[in-house]
């Protein structure tokens, strides 16, 4: 089996003028330092507008970068507003966030949008972090399994290589909420996703894929999860916009 090396991205969603720059800085100071020692990758998806910024202050650095959204349109166009995942690789990204809950509820994403986002930051050379996960209401209705399978097979691009994908388990009702499922349950449930990996990827390797939870880590919990069987790191939201909680939480690679 292949030894997959844990990520631990943070998500800082639309947060960060340019004065919290310094916050970024001091996470990528935190990586060289340490996280080659305690053996995890760092990720920092700020808002695009730092993104080219944070890619000049950190040339050489080991923090890697990522962008939160690309466009599912793949070529330059008439689309005002729209960034393509080609300009965010150009502007420093590693990778690129596709499907998130909160684009999928309040923009209206669908499976398609999102695996054509994930097939575009491929193209681009960045490795896709597709996120997908149950609503409060699916759960309540048994359907965590049935949607997340869905999801999987309708977001993931079946030609991708294992290697450049990421996928984020993200319980919508675990987001920003201060509650998170059982460590046990995440576990079965990454179980589930790399399973349906297995039968969707044409390359297999499923087990090459990372598998990271999200959802209300943060620096008192994130052992647990971040340690439990089958967790291949973490995507953090609140957590990750100060440098002492976010490190706090890649520290737990070295315990
Ligand atoms: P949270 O967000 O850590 O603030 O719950 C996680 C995410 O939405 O990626």
């Amino acid at each position: 089996m292949p030894r997959r090396r844990p990520l631990l991205a943070g998500n800082w969603k639309m947060h960060g003028l340019k004065s919290a720059l310094g916050e970024a800085e001091a996470i990528a100071a935190w990586a060289e330092a340490n996280a080659a020692r305690v053996g995890v990758e760092i990720a920092l998806c700020p808002p695009a507008t730092l993104l080219p910024l944070l890619r000049e202050r950190l040339v050489g650095g080991s923090l890697r970068l990522g962008a939160q959204d690309c466009s599912a349109e793949a070529a330059f166009g008439a689309f005002t507003g729209e960034l393509s995942a080609g300009m965010l690789a150009d502007a420093g990204a590693d990778y690129i966030i596709v499907g998130h809950s909160e684009r999928r509820a309040r923009h209206g994403e669908r499976d398609a949008d999102v695996l054509a986002k994930a097939e575009n930051a491929l193209a681009a050379g960045a490795s896709p972090i597709v996120c997908v996960g149950e609503t409060a209401g699916e759960r309540r209705l048994g359907l965590t399994l049935d949607v997340v399978r869905r999801q999987v097979r309708g977001s993931t691009p079946a030609d991708a290589p294992p290697e450049a994908l990421v996928i984020a388990y993200e319980p919508v009702w675990a987001i920003g909420a201060a509650r998170t499922p059982e460590a046990a349950d995440i576990s079965r449930i990454h179980g589930v996703i790399r399973a349906e990996l297995a039968g969707w990827l044409k390359a297999g390797r499923a087990d090459a894929v990372r598998i990271l939870y999200g959802g209300s880590l943060n620096p008192a919990n994130a052992a647990l999860i971040l340690k439990a069987p089958d967790v291949d790191g973490g995507l953090v939201g609140g957590a990750s916009l100060s440098a002492a909680s976010f490190t706090a939480i890649a520290a737990v690679y070295g315990l």
